[in-house]
């Protein structure tokens, strides 16, 4: 972990409650500094083994790219992967979504990618998903207006379930597919390790961009649909 220091920008948790690590601790990355550029910057969350965002970051060079992930072995894979090729324009945060908002300022993000999160299917379980409203909400305060989230899984039920939430917080839902590689969208598509996985077992896979538009509902509690 200590090699990759020079891409690792955040690791941990500020402290034990996420809501009130959101609300009160600061520490706030200037994308300039970053990455010694004024280039629109996107986030991936999730990168797992890095292959998307490292593939993403070659092919857009003149865009920053933070790449999020939970879990520490992971995210080292996604390191290494990005020093060992000497990518310039990603760097990394192991930290929970959660609080995003303690190192990203606001309206400073163009693009979220939500690659193949965990569709966590279980009723009790909604909150936690990366597309209800509590992370809607994150991602709307950190996207610039007009900003963009691309969404792929290969979970019917997760991206209904997304494709609501969506709309009931303030995003205008475009480029729907139910079978991302038999519709005009897989064209410049990148495969992340997820979804050759998928593909290899025949599953189809769904895709959504959502735009960030006008102010949503106040109370998320009231948005998550009855389970
Ligand atoms: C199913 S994997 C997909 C990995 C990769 N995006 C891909 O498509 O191959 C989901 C990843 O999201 C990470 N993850 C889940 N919840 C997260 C959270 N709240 N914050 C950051 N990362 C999270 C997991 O650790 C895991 O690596």
């Amino acid at each position: 972990m200590a090699a990759c220091s020079p891409v690792l920008l955040a690791r941990g948790r500020p402290c034990r409650n996420l809501k009130e690590a959101a609300e009160n601790f600061r520490a706030l990355l200037s994308a300039e500094e970053v990455f010694g550029n004024l280039n629109p910057v996107e986030l991936e969350i999730g990168c797992g083994n890095g292959a998307f965002v490292a593939e993403l970051a070659k092919r857009e060079p003149d865009r920053n790219f933070y790449a999020v992930e939970i879990c520490s072995n992971v995210i080292l894979t996604a390191m290494e992967r990005v020093m060992r090729e000497g990518i310039p324009n990603v760097r990394f945060l192991n930290i929970p979504a959660e609080i995003l908002p303690c190192y990203l300022p606001g309206e400073s993000v163009e693009k979220i990618y939500l690659n193949f999160s965990t569709p966590l299917p279980e009723p009790n379980r909604a909150k936690q998903r990366l597309t209800s409203p509590r992370f809607l909400g994150i991602y709307r305060a950190l996207l610039k207006d007009g900003g963009t989230i691309e969404q792929k899984t290969d979970s019917g039920y997760f991206f209904d379930f997304s494709l609501a939430q969506y709309a009931l917080c303030g995003f205008e839902v475009t480029d729907v597919t139910r079978d991302l590689h038999k519709s005009a969208y897989a064209a410049g598509n990148i495969v992340t390790e997820y979804e050759a996985n998928f593909l290899a077992q025949g599953k189809p896979i769904y895709r959504a961009v959502a735009v960030k538009r006008a102010a949503p509902a106040e109370n998320e509690d009231a948005l998550l649909p009855p389970q």
